[in-house]
């Protein structure tokens, strides 16, 4: 298969990068946001010509949830129209495009796990313009996965994991946002996702195309991850003692943009057409000084 990934240097991108270049049967070209802006419809339309992708997978985005208050036209140009272009190209050269979404899309009201049946309701900008990616890739190209995906973390770029063991270097004592939950998912998890429904959809799985939740498991809130981080990197070693972590509410620690209370996905319909597993963040948790000086 030869596949075309964007935003390379991405958290998910990167790990996609290093496991697509060691798989023998996919030739890929991996692009950095330098190598392709996705919001140049003739860049991303004459890539796709000259590579001639079977697949497109689209790890570019705007991911700023707080400055994508301000900064709108720019979330949704990379976040719908870069995202619309890809499709479009996709379908110009008979591709399928595999594309990130979030749990960003929803309102975080529900009891219990989101399905990819449930409403759709996003409550800021980013997560607005997420959504009309997801709608103009599914209107632009049929042969489309949408991975919804949720507090996604890895050894680089900037996430939730790299920034407590950051904080627990000058701070005794932590306040965390506990009344917000969801599903860590480890960057090279939504990586591993990504290849094996290339895999199956390069070997003809033409009847598996549509929405799919991906993330991770056990579901918890913010404050009982940063605990679980601090307590793997003391037992690794990397922390010296964990800070003191308290749990605070989402009123007590205000952000521009509004973030969904409940997040939790349910990956069952993936396990179900994929076999795929939610990613084990515990595990990934295991390799935490990889987290530390990168
Ligand atoms: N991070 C999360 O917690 C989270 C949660 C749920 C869903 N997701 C989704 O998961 C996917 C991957 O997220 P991530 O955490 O890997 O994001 P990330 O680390 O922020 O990477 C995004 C990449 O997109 C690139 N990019 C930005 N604008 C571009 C453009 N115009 N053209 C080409 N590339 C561009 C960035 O390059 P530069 O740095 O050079 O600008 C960056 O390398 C995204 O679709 C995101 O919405 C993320």
């Amino acid at each position: 298969m030869r596949v075309l990934i964007t935003g390379s240097k991405g958290q998910v991108g990167h790990c996609l990068t290093e496991q697509l270049k060691s798989h023998s049967n996919a030739q890929v070209l991996a692009l950095d946001s330098k190598g392709l802006d996705i919001t140049d419809q003739s860049a991303v339309q004459a890539a796709v010509n000259e590579f001639k992708p079977t697949i497109i997978i689209n790890a570019a985005a705007y991911t700023a949830v707080d400055r994508a208050e301000d900064e709108v036209d720019l979330a949704y140009a990379i976040n719908r129209d870069g995202a619309k272009y890809l499709a479009e190209a996709a379908q110009s050269v008979n591709a399928a495009i595999l594309h990130i979404s979030t749990d960003y899309v929803f309102s975080g009201d529900k009891e219990g796990m989101y399905t990819e049946a449930d409403l759709t309701s996003p409550q800021g900008i980013y997560g607005e313009s997420k959504l009309a990616g997801e709608k103009a890739v599914i209107e632009a190209c049929p042969r489309h996965i949408i991975l919804r995906t949720a507090w996604v973390f890895g050894e680089r770029g900037n996430n939730f994991v790299k920034t407590m063991l950051r904080l627990a270097k000058t701070h005794d004592t932590l306040g965390i946002v506990g009344d917000q939950f969801g599903g860590p998912t480890y960057a090279g998890d939504i990586a591993s996702a990504l290849v094996a429904i290339a895999k199956v959809i390069f070997n003809g799985g033409e009847d598996k195309f549509g929405i799919y939740h991906f993330s991770g498991f056990p579901h918890v809130s913010w404050c009982q991850f940063a605990q679980a981080v601090f307590d793997e990197a003391v037992e690794q070693g990397a922390l010296n003692k964990s800070p003191i972590v308290n749990s605070i509410t989402t009123a007590d620690y205000p952000t521009p943009a509004k973030r969904p209370a409940n997040s939790a996905l349910s990956t069952a319909l993936i396990k179900d057409k994929f076999g795929i597993d939610a990613s084990d963040w515990k595990a990934a948790l295991q390799n935490i000084k990889a987290y530390i000086n990168i």
